[in-house]
């Protein structure tokens, strides 16, 4: 069934473990993650970023989405990742979104509580949760460099909560979107000071290539929602080459479309037992 994010995540946060949320870029990545949650009975976030939406249509990968969940006995939701305008929240909501973000965090503090307010009070009529990020993850996000990371600071971050009535907030604790070169070091202290003073759940975006110790570590810490989208690129693409690679003369899409599923469900499954969501939904 498709449900919002709320109860998902206030749930995952009385339970102290995180939902695992992916970016899903083709009819074929969502048959993935689909496959991966009923298998572990896992409740599940599927996001399409901006440029994502620019490819094919926010109706296009909601309806391939809702076909998933109307199918499925795990709740599904759909969200707008790293939302870039009003107007997108805007149609997202108007779609049929069932969640909301609204990344302000590229413009200075007070602005970004006004935008993130803007869309929590135009989103609360239909019950549709927002989540808003305040500091910078760093790396190349979608079709943005996201440069170097201000990490959020836990005053700010209680003030920007009160201030939006935003439903949850992704941090910024030194993660980076895309892969790392090296381990990142996260500020975990960090995320205790935030978790002491803001209710609402937190966010770990940038979780490709994050090590499973860094993962648990953050959950124990208050984040009950983590992104995965490159690694999901990375491990389609391999599983496309793979197939091509061995029989080039291949023509038929689902011949290769079946590889791609495959590799990406290893990984979803693998990633949602990090997040430790199995058997929650
Ligand atoms: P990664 O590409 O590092 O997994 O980041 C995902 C993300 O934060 C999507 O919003
Ligand atoms: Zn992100
Ligand atoms: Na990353």
């Amino acid at each position: 069934m498709l449900v919002t994010t709320k109860e998902m995540l206030l749930k995952a946060q009385k339970g102290n473990y995180a939902v695992g949320a992916f970016n899903v870029e083709n009819m074929e990545m969502v048959m993935a993650v689909i496959a991966a949650a009923e298998e572990l009975n896992a409740p599940v976030i599927m996001q399409t970023t901006p440029s994502t939406v620019k490819y094919a249509g926010l109706d296009y990968y909601l309806a391939n989405v809702a076909t998933a969940a109307k199918n499925a006995k795990v709740p599904v939701a759909m969200h707008l990742d790293h939302g870039s305008s009003f107007s997108l929240a805007m149609q997202a909501l108007r779609q049929g979104y069932t969640s909301i973000m609204i990344d302000g965090s590229h413009s200075v503090f007070e602005e970004n509580i006004a935008i993130t307010k803007s869309v929590v009070d135009a989103c609360k009529p239909s019950n549709i949760p927002v989540e808003a990020e305040l500091g910078k993850v760093g790396g190349k996000e979608d079709d943005l460099d996201g440069g170097d990371g201000g990490y959020t600071d836990p005053k700010e971050a209680l003030e920007f909560v009160q201030k939006t009535g935003v439903n949850s907030l992704a941090v910024a604790i030194g993660t980076a979107h895309g892969v790392y070169k090296g381990e990142p070091k996260l500020d975990l202290d960090r995320l205790v000071e935030i978790s002491k003073v803001v209710d609402v759940p937190l966010v770990l975006h940038g979780a490709s290539g994050l090590s499973e110790e860094a993962v648990k570590e953050s959950i124990k810490r208050g984040i009950c929602k983590v992104n995965f989208a490159t690694e999901l690129r990375i491990a389609y693409t391999d599983g496309v080459k793979e197939l091509l690679e061995e029989k080039p003369e291949t023509i038929d899409p689902k011949k290769y479309g079946v590889v791609g599923i495959e590799k990406v469900k290893e990984l979803v499954k693998n990633r949602m037992m990090m997040c430790g969501c199995q058997n929650q939904a």
